[in-house]
């Protein structure tokens, strides 16, 4: 029997990386405006690393790590996610010793073992940007538009932004003890998960999907209500940065997120149009973070973009490249010639096909349909000896003669 890939881990075919490059284009095209550079980390790091990060109590960390014992018996797992590894970098090489400030984004795979359904993988590949160095609200509103600008570029303008503040270590332990007092006499209600991290992560409960859970939290307090004064006018100004750039948003109290290192301001795009599976890029601020992994004590604030979901969202629009020319052959002696020619051409950056194994003239033409290439030329004993041949446009079945130097058909076929 064949060997096949592992559940949950997909291929992209070739017919599908052409979206997927443009993607990651538009995303280095926007992050690189914005003053962003690119960091490459590991894709491996040790457990710890997400323990302490993302939060012990976390789904992530409790149930959807892939975590190895290593022929050195050291516990080593599959990054889940990017942030905590590019922080790891950023302390473990003191860029902060060069500037606090830094603008770092990434994009590569990560691992969760959840389970496989539509826009929800077990490998799944993140665009991640990150912001260190900034308390300031305004560089939390220039992280939302680069987001939403990344999905104009693409040309995607359903995903809308909902943001909410889960406050600091100042207010959030006396929010979380009032939730808990909401919550003790719902407890039935609640489902086992909640239940289970009722006393560990209570804030889980209020975003939990069950029916339960839903209905138990209504009319819970909120955390808005209960921010302090510094994160109440932190979220109140990129409240206002947001609208002096026309950006548009919702609030979205009930929004907590999976990972336990946010403070302050978090956010979703989230659409209509991938069922359950509904944000396609999440993110927000971790001031304590790269003090909790052993660096200084530096905010930051960041996102990642589901790309599974977003090329999902951009259905099937074909990115791929089109040839720009077919060049059939009648013989040998021709297809040396065409060989040559095509030589040339790649060399002036035109993208040619031809015929290798010497097939029928109707099954290359039925070829150079297939590749949607956009001419074609059939090079024949007499196309040879005249140096001229006619070039074919196959929209419209439009016919230019031309000379056969590379430089004449380069005119033609890309003429800007
Ligand atoms: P996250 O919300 O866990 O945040 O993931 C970000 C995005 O990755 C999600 O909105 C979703 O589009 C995509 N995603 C997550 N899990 C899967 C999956 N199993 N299959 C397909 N797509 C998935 C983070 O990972 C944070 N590190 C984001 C961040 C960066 N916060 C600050 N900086």
């Amino acid at each position: 029997m064949a060997i096949t890939a592992i559940k949950g881990f997909n291929d992209i075919l070739p017919n599908e990386s052409g979206r997927w490059q443009h993607i990651e284009q538009a995303a280095r095209r926007v992050f690189e405006l914005n003053g962003f550079s690119e960091i490459r980390v590991p894709i491996m790091e040790k457990t710890e690393l997400f323990c302490r990060s993302i939060g012990d109590a976390t789904d992530i960390v409790e149930k959807e790590m892939y975590t190895f014992i290593d022929k050195g018996d050291n516990s080593i797992t599959l990054r889940p996610e990017g942030t905590a590894g590019v922080m790891r970098a950023f302390i473990e090489h003191k860029l902060h010793a060069q500037d606090p400030v830094s603008k770092l984004y990434y994009l590569g795979p990560m691992f969760r073992y959840e389970r496989p359904q539509k826009g929800r993988y077990r490998q799944f590949h993140q665009i991640g940007a990150e912001v260190t160095g900034v308390n300031d609200p305004l560089v939390d509103a220039q992280v939302l538009n680069m987001l939403c600008a990344f999905f104009r570029e693409i040309g995607l303008d359903e995903p809308s932004l909902q943001i909410n503040s889960l406050g600091c270590p100042e207010c959030r332990p006396a929010y979380r003890a009032a939730l808990l007092k909401f919550l003790e006499g719902r407890l039935d209600q609640l489902c086992e998960d909640c239940r289970r991290r009722f006393t560990t992560n209570p804030l889980r409960t209020l975003d939990c999907k069950a029916a339960g859970c839903a209905e138990a939290t209504q009319g819970a307090p909120s955390m808005l209500d209960n921010l302090c004064g510094g994160c109440g006018q932190h979220f109140d100004s990129v409240r206002c940065y947001l609208d002096s750039i026309k950006t548009p948003y919702k609030i979205n109290p009930r929004m907590v997120r999976g990972l336990d290192y946010y403070t302050r301001t978090t956010f979703e795009l989230v659409t209509g149009l991938l069922g359950s599976q509904s944000a396609v890029a999440a993110g927000g601020r971790y001031d304590g973070l790269i003090s909790q992994l052993g660096g200084p004590s530096i905010p930051g604030i960041g996102f990642a973009i589901g790309v599974e979901r977003v090329a999902l969202l951009l259905g099937q629009q074909d990115f791929s490249r089109r040839p720009d020319l077919f060049i059939a052959t009648m013989g040998a002696a021709e297809r040396a010639g065409a060989f040559v020619l095509l030589t040339e051409l790649q060399n002036l950056g035109v993208r040619v096909e031809m015929d290798y194994e010497g097939k029928s003239l109707k099954s290359q033409m039925r070829r150079a349909d297939k590749l949607k290439t956009r001419y074609s030329v059939v090079l024949g004993g007499n196309e040879l000896e005249s140096g001229r041949a006619l070039f074919k446009r196959m929209e419209d079945g439009l016919q230019i003669e031309s000379v056969l130097t590379a430089d004449a058909i380069n005119e033609i076929v890309c003429p800007d």
